[in-house]
C-alpha cells in the first residue's frame, strides 16, 4: 500500500513538473547563467547579448513603456508600435466623436498624414540600469526605521534629479526585495506618438467584461501607434509637423508560422506590481475587508455609469475609458479573493512563515518578526474598511474625487502659485463628467458608507445635518435629495459661478461649496482621526517586510530569485500550453474564429461583431493568416508565462525572438497570481499576431501597415 502510494506521488510529481507554469519575472540585465541555461534547454535560440546588451542593440531596445501603465513594442524601422486595444483605449476614445466614432468603427491610417496626434501620450525607452543600493542604503543609515517610508521617496527623488540633471533623460530609482536593493533606471521619453490603427471595439474588446480575465478568449485586443522623433534624431518634445518617424536600434520581425502546444515563448514588458512575499496576515485583511469593500462599491458605481452609457453614444465615448479601468480591477479583485480562498493561500503562507521562523531561530535580528507583523495588522484592521469606503466610495464620485484633489492643490498653494494648473484640472474633470451618473453614485455611496462603516468612525456632524435637513438616514430618497442639491448648488456646473471663482480664487468661498464641503467632511474625518494608524501601519510593516526579505535572501542564498514586479523591465519565459481548469475539463491552447461565431450575438453590448468580420468568416477569406492545423484563424493562445498588469501589450516572442503574439490578460483560475503564483493553473492570454494582421489587412484594408513589417513565413 505504502509503496504504491509513494510511486503514485512520484508519478504525479513528474507529471506536474512537466506541466508547471513558469514562475519568475526576471530582470533582463541580471539573468544569471542558471536561468539562461534553463531558457536554452527550453528552446531559446538566442545569445544573452541578443536578449539584452548595454552597448549593442538587442531585443530590449524594441520594448517601451506605453503611456502610464502599459507595454508596447517597435515592429518596423519607422517606429511602428503594437500594443493592446485596452492600452490605446483612452486615446482611441478621445480621438472619437459621435460622427467619427473610431471606438465603435475602428480607424486605419492609410498614409502617415492620416495618423492621429495623441496629446499627452508618450513612450519611454530604457537606456541604462545601475545598482545604487549602496548610496541609497548609506543615506538611510541614520533614518529611524519607522521614518523610512516617509523619508525614502524624498531621498530617491533627490538622487534621481541629480542623476538626470542636464541630460534630458528621466531617471527613476526602484526598490527591490522590499527595500533591500535599489536600481536606477534611465529612460528616454518620446512625446509625439500618433494613432495608426485600431479595430472596431466589437473586435478589440469583443466579450467585454464578461470575458475579461477569462480563457477561452476571442478578443482582438490590439491597437497600432507610431513614435516620432525630431528631424535631428533627438527625442521630440510634443507633436511637431516636421518630426520624423523614430528610427529604432532594434525592431521585432513578425512570425506568421503559428504556434504549437509546448513551443517556447518569452515575454518582455513592464509588470506593474506583485506581492509574492505578502504575509498570511496581509492576505486575511485583503480577503476579509479590502477586496470585498472595493468590489461592492465599484459594483454600484459601474451600474450607475453603465445605465447612462447605453442610452447615448456620446456618453459612451465620454465614460468608456474610465468605466473600463474601474471594471477591470473590480472583476480582478473579486476573482483574486475567490482564488486566494480556493487555493488556501493563507495556509501556504503560514507554512512559508513557519519555515522562515525555524531558519531564523537563534538569530536575534529576526526575533519576533511574525508576532510583530500580527500586532501591526491587529492595530490597523479596525480602520481599514473606513479607508476603503472613503477612497473607493465617497471619492469614487468623480465630483467628490475632484474636490479632494482641489483640497490637495489648496494645501500645496496652487491657487496662488499656479492657478492655471487648477484651471487645467477643472477642464479635465469637466470633460469627463457625466452629471446624471455621478449624482446617482454620490447618493448610493453615501448610503453605503452610512450603512457599512463603523458608526463611531463616521463624520458625525455631516450625518446629523443630513438627517436634520433631508430626513431618515435609512431611506434612499434622503441621499438622492441631498445629491440633487449638491449638484444643483455647487459652483462646478454653473459657468458664471466657476468663472468668477477661478478669476479670483477665494478659498473661504470654496470651503462653503456643498460639493467641496461634503468631500472635506469625509476626508478630514479620516485624516484627523485615523490616518495616524494608517501611516503607523505602513511604516511598521515596511520595516518588518524589509527584514523578512533580508532574511529570505540570506536563507535562499545561491537560488535564482526574482524580485517582485515594480514596473521595471522584466523577461518571463515559458511555453505555449493547454491546461485543465477543473475536473474533467481540458482547455486547448488556441482559440479560433469559429469561437467568435459561437459567441456572436448581433446587437449585443459585449458580443456583437462587425458585419465585415462575419462576412470574412463565412467566406473563409483568411489569406496567408490561416492556421493549417485548425483550418481557421487562431485568435489567441495561452502560455505558462508569469506576467501581470502593466505587461499589457507586451510582445510574445518565439525562440528566435520573432513576434508571435501580444500578451493581454491572465486567466480567472489563477487570479491570485499577484500574491501566489500557481504552477499548475497560471496562464497568460496572448493575442495571436496572425489575427492582428488578418484584421489589419482583410478588415481594415491597411496593406500599408502589413508592408511595413518584416514577416517571417
Ligand atoms: N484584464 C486586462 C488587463 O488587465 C484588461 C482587459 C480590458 N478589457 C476589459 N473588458 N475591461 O490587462
Amino acid at each position: 500500500m505504502k509503496k504504491i502510494t509513494f510511486a503514485l506521488i512520484f508519478a504525479l510529481t513528474i507529471n506536474s513538473i512537466h506541466v508547471k507554469a513558469d514562475e519568475g519575472m526576471w530582470l533582463v540585465q541580471l539573468i544569471g547563467e542558471k536561468t539562461y541555461a534553463d531558457m536554452v534547454k527550453r528552446g531559446l535560440k538566442l545569445s544573452k547579448e541578443q536578449l539584452y546588451s548595454m552597448n549593442k542593440s538587442s531585443i530590449k531596445d524594441a520594448i517601451v513603456i506605453f503611456g502610464g501603465g502599459c507595454t508596447a513594442e517597435v515592429v518596423s524601422k519607422e517606429g511602428l508600435l503594437f500594443t493592446n486595444h485596452h492600452c490605446g483605449y483612452s486615446n482611441i476614445a478621445s480621438s472619437s466623436t459621435v460622427d467619427h466614432n473610431y471606438l465603435r468603427d475602428g480607424f486605419w491610417a492609410k498614409t502617415k498624414k492620416e495618423e492621429i496626434v495623441c496629446p499627452g501620450l508618450s513612450v519611454q525607452f530604457l537606456s541604462k540600469i545601475e545598482d545604487v543600493s549602496d548610496s541609497v542604503l548609506a543615506r538611510l543609515k541614520d533614518v529611524k526605521p519607522n521614518e523610512i517610508t516617509s523619508k525614502l521617496p524624498g531621498i530617491l527623488t533627490a538622487m534621481s534629479a541629480k542623476a538626470s540633471e542636464g541630460t534630458g533623460n528621466e531617471v527613476r530609482i526602484a526598490s527591490f526585495f522590499k527595500g533591500n536593493q535599489f536600481l536606477q533606471f534611465t529612460y528616454v521619453r518620446y512625446k509625439d506618438v500618433r494613432l495608426v490603427g485600431a479595430p472596431p471595439e466589437s473586435i478589440g474588446k469583443f466579450g467585454g467584461d464578461t470575458d475579461n480575465w477569462e480563457w477561452p478568449r476571442h478578443t482582438g485586443d490590439f491597437s497600432i501607434f507610431r513614435v516620432y522623433m525630431a528631424a535631428d534624431g533627438k527625442p521630440s518634445t510634443d507633436y511637431k509637423a516636421e518630426n520624423v518617424p523614430y528610427a529604432p536600434k532594434h525592431f521585432l520581425p513578425v512570425s506568421i508560422k503559428g504556434v504549437n502546444d509546448g513551443d517556447y515563448a518569452m515575454i518582455y514588458g513592464y509588470p506593474g506590481g506583485t506581492n509574492r512575499y505578502e504575509t498570511s496576515y496581509g492576505i486575511k485583511l485583503k480577503v476579509d475587508i479590502d477586496n470585498p469593500s472595493l468590489v461592492n462599491l465599484r459594483d454600484v458605481r459601474l451600474k450607475a455609469m453603465h445605465t447612462e452609457m447605453i442610452k447615448d453614444p456620446a456618453i459612451k465615448i465620454q465614460l468608456a475609458s474610465s468605466y473600463a479601468g474601474i471594471a477591470n480591477y473590480w472583476k480582478f479583485f473579486d476573482g483574486e479573493s475567490k482564488q486566494l480562498v480556493k487555493h488556501n493561500v493563507v495556509a501556504l503562507k503560514e507554512k512559508e512563515e513557519a519555515a522562515f521562523e525555524a531558519w531564523a531561530k537563534g538569530k536575534s535580528e529576526y526575533d519576533n518578526l511574525f508576532p510583530n507583523v500580527k500586532s501591526a495588522y491587529d492595530a490597523w484592521r479596525p480602520y481599514a474598511k473606513g479607508r476603503m469606503y472613503l477612497n473607493e466610495g465617497i471619492l469614487g464620485s468623480p465630483l467628490l474625487g475632484f474636490c479632494a484633489s482641489l483640497k490637495m492643490m489648496e494645501d500645496a498653494g496652487a491657487f496662488e502659485k499656479n492657478p492655471t494648473s487648477v484651471k487645467t484640472a477643472y477642464d479635465n474633470f469637466f470633460k469627463g463628467e457625466n452629471v446624471t451618473s455621478d449624482k446617482n453614485i454620490l447618493a448610493l455611496v453615501l448610503k453605503m458608507y452610512h450603512d457599512d462603516v463603523d458608526a463611531n468612525q463616521q463624520p458625525e456632524a455631516f450625518f446629523n445635518t443630513l438627517k436634520a435637513n433631508y430626513g431618515d438616514l435609512s431611506k434612499d430618497e434622503t441621499y438622492q435629495k441631498f445629491a440633487n442639491d449638491v449638484f444643483a448648488n455647487c459652483m462646478f456646473f454653473n459657468a458664471a459661478k466657476w468663472e468668477s471663482f477661478i478669476a479670483k480664487p477665494d478659498t473661504a468661498l470654496l470651503h462653503k461649496d456643498p460639493a467641496f464641503a461634503t468631500a472635506l467632511a469625509f476626508s478630514s474625518n479620516f485624516k484627523s482621526k485615523y490616518n495616524k494608524y494608517y501611516t503607523d501601519f505602513i511604516a511598521t510593516t515596511y520595516a518588518l517586510n524589509n527584514k523578512y526579505l533580508k532574511g529570505v535572501l540570506e536563507m535562499k542564498k545561491g537560488q535564482a530569485l526574482y524580485p517582485d514586479a515594480n514596473f521595471t523591465m522584466r523577461l518571463s519565459y515559458g511555453n505555449v500550453k493547454s491546461y485543465n481548469p477543473r475536473d474533467a475539463v481540458h482547455y486547448k491552447e488556441v482559440c479560433t474564429l469559429s469561437g467568435v461565431m459561437e459567441k456572436y450575438k448581433p446587437g449585443d453590448y459585449e458580443f456583437d461583431a462587425p458585419a465585415k468580420l462575419i462576412e470574412l468568416i463565412n467566406n473563409k477569406d483568411y489569406g496567408q493568416y490561416i492556421d493549417k492545423k485548425t483550418n481557421d484563424v487562431v485568435v489567441s493562445f495561452i502560455t505558462t508565462n508569469d506576467i501581470t498588469g502593466g505587461n499589457s501589450g507586451s510582445p510574445v516572442l518565439n525562440a528566435k525572438g520573432e513576434l508571435i503574439g501580444l500578451a493581454f490578460d491572465g486567466n480567472y483560475e489563477a487570479l491570485s497570481h499577484k500574491i501566489a503564483f500557481d504552477g499548475e493553473l497560471n496562464r497568460t492570454i496572448c493575442l495571436d499576431v496572425r489575427y492582428l494582421l488578418f484584421v489589419v489587412d482583410k478588415l481594415g484594408g491597411a496593406k500599408n501597415i502589413i508592408d511595413e513589417l518584416v514577416l517571417s513565413k
